[in-house]
């Protein structure tokens, strides 16, 4: 079964052919990044207009690359929640016209999902049940994933996002947007023992929160600053990404101990971080886990996911009609179109 998969919900324009859920046939990505670093973060009127502009020419692309037709592909997936809604829509009305034309059936696929589902594309026998930790740019989910369509979220952030506190503590850095790559990178020539930052309490303890985070470290770079000394930029980075890396790692190990789980997963465009990847890492193999992370190309959005986990939610009959909306909010263990 071929999927065309599209994907607008923040600020890349994707799509992608999947073949039965696993094959990644063709992906193309058109990324508006720059244009939002001129802003210092992603401006959803801009995000809507450049994916009015780009969808066409990205889903013909994904089609030729697989050698296919629009009229020879079985169905089609759309991202339709959560994500901007103006840019969501782009996407879902595109996917609603062509499935309409076309006769094909439509799915709706819940973002989060998709970046979960990145891992099966990796990971050829990989597959439910495990645990997936989802850190990404709105998103910090613990996740007990039952089946590939029934997920149960055991924590999130109560405030801002993982990669959102990466992107808010580098721009106090001095980095552009979107900034986790940066401090991932400078991380690596810095000390991370240098400086100490708070590590925020929850009252659920799989719960996680950045915000007390990021504002520590803006209160030590503005300190630093009326002392008229000078912030080691690479040795902060160095000590934020080693505290957020902790966090998530010991907070997600402890859930994933509790539930007697054996098998774990990451997923989501901090997916890329490379603390991250070495810390869950070290940690799955004390505890004897197995782990499954994407590669850094399926990390962030893409359209291959959502084909991906397209194809499962077609399996388990979620079809959609021509009255399908986007939706700017959902949660990840309930999902409604
Ligand atoms: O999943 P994603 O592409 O978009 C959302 O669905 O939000 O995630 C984007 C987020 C941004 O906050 C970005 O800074 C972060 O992922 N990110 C990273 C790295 N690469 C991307 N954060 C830390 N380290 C990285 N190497
Ligand atoms: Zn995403």
């Amino acid at each position: 079964m071929d999927i065309l998969a599209i994907e607008s919900s923040c600020d890349e324009t994707a799509a992608a052919v999947i073949r039965d859920g696993r094959e990644m046939i063709s992906s193309v990505v058109a990324t508006q990044i720059e244009e939002h670093r001129l802003y210092g973060g992603v401006v959803p009127e801009i995000a809507s207009r450049r994916h009015c502009e780009s969808i066409c020419g990205v889903v013909n692309e994904a089609l030729e690359k697989a050698g296919i037709t629009a009229n020879d592909v079985d169905a089609i997936a759309v991202s339709f929640a959560p994500g901007l809604v103006g840019a969501l829509l782009v996407g879902v009305n595109f996917a609603k016209g062509l499935a309409f034309s076309l006769n094909k059936p439509l799915i709706p696929v819940h973002h989060i999902r998709g970046h979960i589902a990145a891992n099966y594309l990796a990971h050829s026998g990989f597959e439910p049940p495990y645990m997936c930790l989802v850190v990404s740019g709105s998103h910090s989910h613990i996740v007990n994933v039952k089946s590939y369509t029934e997920f149960e979220t055991l924590g999130r952030t109560i405030d801002d996002a993982a990669g959102e506190a990466f992107d808010k503590a580098a721009r106090a850095m001095g980095f552009p947007y979107p900034g986790g790559i940066f401090i991932d990178s400078a991380s690596k020539t810095g000390d991370s023992s240098k400086y100490k930052l708070p590590k925020p309490h929850t009252p659920n303890p799989y719960d996680f929160s950045f915000s007390g985070l990021k504002t520590a470290v803006i209160n030590l770079i503005h300190n630093t600053e009326q002392r008229g000394e000078e912030i080691d930029v690479n040795s902060l980075a160095a000590c934020f990404q080693k505290t957020v890396c902790e966090m998530l790692t010991e907070k997600f190990i402890a859930a994933a101990l509790e539930n007697n789980c054996k098998k774990i997963a990451l997923a989501g465009g901090v997916a890329a971080n490379s603390g991250l990847r070495g810390a869950l890492s070290a940690a799955a193999e004390k505890h004897g886990m197995e782990i499954f992370i994407p590669p850094l190309s399926l990390c962030g959005d893409n359209a291959a996911m959502i084909g991906c986990q397209g194809y499962y939610e077609f399996k388990a009959g979620n079809i959609a009609g021509t009255d399908l909306n986007a939706y700017a909010t959902m949660s990840l263990d309930e999902v409604r179109f």
